[in-house]
């Protein structure tokens, strides 16, 4: 699938984008089977009104948050969620789905296992692949939140390093509606911290390895169609913006790690035994 320019492409700027990598039409139905899950979506149902925040990371010792490896659940946009109820229309105010999309819904599954990904990921090297992550993010007209500058790295650990994302822009994404920007090169800057349990595993906290922060100097903007593909090596740095246009940015990501690497037990996201890991047969 990757030229060889591609992966040297790749190696040399921490990410790659692969534009018309899926159909419109195949984004289309994505999100169509989306709006069907968000209407089976009870608010009063259990847990269910944790705001995902990357600035503050509030959701660390949040049940509903930390169980969710294993789960389809739904997360809130900071600003949908006053006094515990919803300020906007519940299709408005889910900031995301996660995180085993992948394992657990056919229509995901589908789009995730296919023969083109599974090639990708054989070029990029993974001995093993295996999809450890789906989101659906949603980044909602007027009040999708920012996503703080990271790297999959820091809360997807493996030793050694592994993760790559593979983001998909399910709607077209641009510097409006708060598309992607990375800092090219930056996936050699060592890792800045790393996301993880604390002893007693019953909360999630940033640990930091050194403290100074990425600089925001160097980023670039990738707008991107429907339908791009988008790889993002494990140690790039990447943000969004908040999207206070109107027209909303939706997005999909998997997260897929080397089977080979070890797989840390005080990673946030935990696997029981009955759901284990798989490739993309
Ligand atoms: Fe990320």
């Amino acid at each position: 699938m990757l030229s060889p320019e591609q992966l040297a492409t790749f190696e040399r700027d921490g990410f790659l984008v692969l534009s018309n990598f899926v159909s419109r039409e195949r984004c289309d139905e994505l999100k169509t089977h989306v709006e069907g899950l968000l209407d089976e979506i009870d608010p009063a149902d259990g847990a269910g009104l944790t705001v995902f925040d990357t600035s503050e990371q509030a959701h660390g010792d949040d049940e509903w948050f930390l169980d969710s490896g294993d789960k389809v659940r739904w997360f809130f946009e900071d600003g949908a969620v006053v006094n515990g109820a919803l300020t906007v229309p519940l299709r408005l105010a889910v900031n995301k789905l996660g995180h085993a999309m992948h394992d657990l819904d056919p229509a995901f599954e589908a789009f995730s296992r296919t023969p083109e990904l599974a090639a990708v990921a054989a070029d990029l090297g993974f001995g093993d692949p295996k999809l450890l992550q789906s989101m659906y993010i949603f980044k909602q007209p007027g009040i999708g939140g920012e996503v703080s500058l990271h790297c999959d790295h820091t809360f997807l650990w493996t030793e050694p390093q592994s993760v790559i994302g593979f983001w998909f822009a399910i709607e077209d994404a641009t510097q409006e509606n708060g598309c992607l920007w990375v800092h090219p090169g930056g996936h050699r800057i060592p890792v800045k911290s790393r996301y993880r349990m604390i002893p007693d595993l019953t909360e999630a906290r940033m640990q930091t390895l050194d403290p100074e922060p990425y600089s925001t100097d160097d980023l670039m903007p990738l707008e991107a169609d429907a339908g791009t593909l988008v790889l993002l090596h494990g140690t790039l740095p990447h943000w969004s913006a908040p999207n206070t246009s109107s027209r909303s940015r939706h997005a999909y990501t998997l997260h897929v790690i080397d089977g080979v690497a070890d797989y840390p037990a005080d990673n946030w996201l935990r696997r029981p035994p009955e759901l284990p890991l798989r490739g993309f047969a």
